[in-house]
């Protein structure tokens, strides 16, 4: 069987590549759709599935996004690229500008980064700044960068990144044959549920699909300018990938929430955490904190009865839990140390 062709070569036809467009690939899509019983009794929603993007090359969803974001950059002649990020993005910037043999650098707010992500952008030797300040801070800072022509900006403003991270949506319509009745997200910088909901109006207008989904995203409580119509001035969460104050596609999400009839609403850091650990022990899944906004919320209006009406629902989980090794130690606690005798490992596994 021939090896599945990269994501620029499998959307080719949907993305904006031409002949001189490098066909750079670390492996990214093609990530798994999982169904999730566990959360289809608890909701009494006849399906439920999970898009686990952290199965992503660099462990996010991002990957989709950096991938055309990169080979345009080359394409274009440029030489370095750059971004601000909360993470995920520096990660994956580094990796595909090491692909491309692009230079790269990353700002980042200074201590609000999760440890295996700080890792991912040091190892793949991207230079790495971190500023006083929160994420948006840092995009300002980019921004003004790029516009004196340091480098290519490679965050979601970057139009190619839009492009690359709507073929999640077409994977989804073909893998269950139709669009989902409703798609549950997270939000931060808003990039995402922007992609997602171009990717579900293209992918029924090519045929993919016989309908589009409504798209409910989710911003944490503490960060949550979009519901509340406002940019927060000090965004807080537990979910350092969408602690963010003010979304640069601020907009273009608010399209995405009313085009579809979805909504975006907030969850609480506690139902946050209550969702990692539910998917970990209960679905197997090992998602970061942020990426158990969706299901959170998923939850939330199950149990206000707003989740009635859909009978088939997609959960996205952006990020593998690996990169959050902090979160995840303190959702597990202490760590018990024995003796190393049989007798002693039972008695603390009773
Ligand atoms: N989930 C994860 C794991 C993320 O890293 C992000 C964003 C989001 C959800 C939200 O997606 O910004 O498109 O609304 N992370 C960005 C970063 C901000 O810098 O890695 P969004």
């Amino acid at each position: 069987m021939p090896l599945a062709p990269s994501l620029i070569e499998r959307y080719a036809a949907h993305l904006p590549i031409t002949a001189r467009t490098p066909r750079i690939t670390l492996g990214e899509g093609g990530t798994p759709l999982l169904r999730a019983r566990w959360l289809e009794r608890e909701t009494a929603i006849d399906e439920v599935w999970l898009k686990v993007e952290g199965q992503n090359p660099t462990g996010s969803f991002k990957d989709r996004g950096m991938v055309v974001a990169v080979a345009k950059a080359v394409e274009e002649g440029a030489r370095a690229v750059l971004c601000a990020s909360t993470g995920n993005t520096a990660a994956s910037a580094a990796a595909y500008a090491a692909r491309a043999g692009l230079a790269c650098t990353v700002v980042l707010p200074a201590g609000q980064v999760a440890l295996g992500k700080l890792a991912q952008a040091i190892v793949f030797g991207a230079k790495v700044v971190a500023v006083r300040g929160s994420f948006d801070a840092a995009l300002a800072v980019v921004r003004d960068l790029a516009a004196s022509g340091e480098a290519t900006l490679v965050n979601s403003v970057n139009p190619h990144r839009i492009e690359g991270q709507k073929t999640a949506a077409f994977e989804v319509c073909e893998a269950l044959g139709d669009a989902p009745d409703a798609l549950f997200i997270p939000v931060g910088n808003a990039g995402n549920i922007t992609a997602y909901w171009k990717g579900f109006v293209e992918a029924a207008a090519a045929g993919l699909s016989r309908s589009r989904p409504k798209l409910y995203g989710f911003q944490a409580e503490g960060a949550a300018p979009i519901v509340r119509g406002a940019p927060v001035e000090e965004p807080r969460t537990v979910a350092t990938a969408i602690r963010i104050g003010n979304p640069a596609s601020w907009r273009s999400a608010v399209r995405a929430r009313d085009e579809s009839g979805g909504a975006i609403e907030a969850v609480g850091d506690d139902e946050i955490l209550a969702a990692y650990r539910d998917l970990a022990r209960r679905e197997g899944v090992f998602c970061e904190p942020a990426s158990a906004a969706s299901v959170a919320g998923l939850r939330k209006r199950a149990a206000a009865g707003g989740a009635r009406g859909p009978r088939r629902v997609v959960c996205v989980l952006t990020g593998n839990g690996l990169k959050d090794p902090d979160s995840a130690r303190a959702a597990a606690g202490g760590l018990v140390e024995v003796e190393a005798t049989a007798e002693a490992v039972l008695a603390a596994t009773r």
